[in-house]
């Protein structure tokens, strides 16, 4: 029997005011008029709540998009839950702060793009760096903790200097520098966001060094492409963490429509409950009893659980094959061509829809 689910990322629309060519979201985008209403949501999240839930992540696309998210914050704080904004920050005035943080918002986690007005601006597809700026000084004004997100990738990983003394200039209390996840939008732009190996070399050792001086967290998602084992994705499929899509739609990835009939169920249909435990998507591989060799007989079975899913059915067509990022696959050499092969300067493709 799987354990009850900790955290609810709820995707509340995929409507965006970036356009950023790294965007992890599925190429087709959940229209307006197809996304849950507000009492939709709030049942969403009673059930979550009721599941066990202790952390709600309201995200999107933009949340703030939602003119409704005031509701839906006190809808779920009310509940008990942790409520965090995961927010590009544009539209995010003290007013509106103010308001959320009155509802019940426990936490702000910001997306930046890069150090320089200019790069960044260039990265977002629209000129966001100002606001985010503006973002910060209000959350950091309410009083709430701050987290500042960046996705990283060849055009701002030789800055991350520069990125680590902005989230402190910003006064976040947590940095997240995440490399880029190939998934949706991004994997179309991959040969333009791999990294070199030397960029990569020397981030590593920029980050080491502000771990060693900064007072903020620092956290580093490493580039997984380049590395021997894969990422431990989601800590095991439907182990933890749960996500609501805009159109209800209950994944047990952010990623995991991809993935060509797993099967996905939606909150309209069934219970939360039902899903999360009796599901086909959700048990399709849940523990290890799904993995083939070599992940099978592998001492590294539960520390990475064989890698990503997406990863795995991207690459090879197969969602249950060994994540061939990992040494161990006899499909490395897949990963081994893609790095040999991209890297060169191409153009980013921005994200146009949704907006
Ligand atoms: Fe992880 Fe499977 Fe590779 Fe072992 S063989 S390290 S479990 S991905
Ligand atoms: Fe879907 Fe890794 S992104 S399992």
């Amino acid at each position: 029997m799987a354990e009850a689910p900790f955290g609810l990322l709820a995707e509340l629309t995929h409507r965006c005011p970036l356009r950023c060519g790294y965007c992890s979201n599925p190429l087709e985008l959940v229209r307006r008029d197809a996304e849950l209403r507000t009492d939709e949501w709030c049942s969403v999240f009673d059930q979550a709540r009721e599941l066990g839930v202790l952390q709600f992540h309201l995200s999107g696309g933009e949340p703030l998009a939602r003119r409704d998210l005031p509701e839906l914050v006190a809808h779920a704080s009310g509940l008990g839950a942790y409520v965090n904004l995961v927010t590009s920050g544009l539209g995010l005035t003290a007013e509106r702060m103010a308001d959320l943080r009155a509802r019940g918002v426990d936490h702000v986690q910001l997306s930046v793009q890069d150090a320089e007005p200019g790069d960044a601006d260039r990265i977002a597809g629209v000129k966001a760096f100002g606001p985010k700026l503006t973002a910060a000084r209000v959350v950091r004004e309410a009083g709430l903790p701050l987290t500042v997100n960046v996705v990283l990738h060849r055009l701002n990983l030789d800055h991350v200097g520069g990125i680590i003394a902005l989230a402190e200039r910003m006064g976040a209390d947590r940095l997240e520098l995440a490399n880029t996840q190939y998934y949706g939008w991004a994997l179309r732009n991959r040969a333009a966001l791999l990294p070199t190996r030397d960029q990569l070399r020397r981030a590593d050792e920029v980050v080491a060094a502000a771990r060693e001086r900064s007072r903020m967290e620092i956290v580093y998602v490493i580039a997984d492409y380049h590395e021997a084992h894969p990422k431990p994705c989601m800590y095991g499929w439907g182990a933890r963490q749960l996500t609501v899509a805009p159109n209800g739609d209950v994944l047990p990835c952010p990623a995991a429509t991809v993935i060509e009939g797993l099967g996905v169920e939606n909150v309209r249909d069934r219970p939360l409950g039902g899903i999360w435990f009796d599901s086909r998507s959700f048990n399709a591989f849940r523990g290890v009893d799904w993995m083939r060799e070599p992940c099978r007989s592998c001492p590294r079975k539960e520390v990475d659980f064989g890698g990503c899913r997406c990863q795995a059915f991207q690459l090879t067509g197969d969602a249950a094959n060994t994540d061939p990022v990992c040494s161990l696959s006899p499909r490395r050499e897949l990963v081994d061509r893609i790095l040999a092969a991209e890297t060169g300067p191409v153009p980013v493709a921005m994200r146009g829809v949704g907006r």
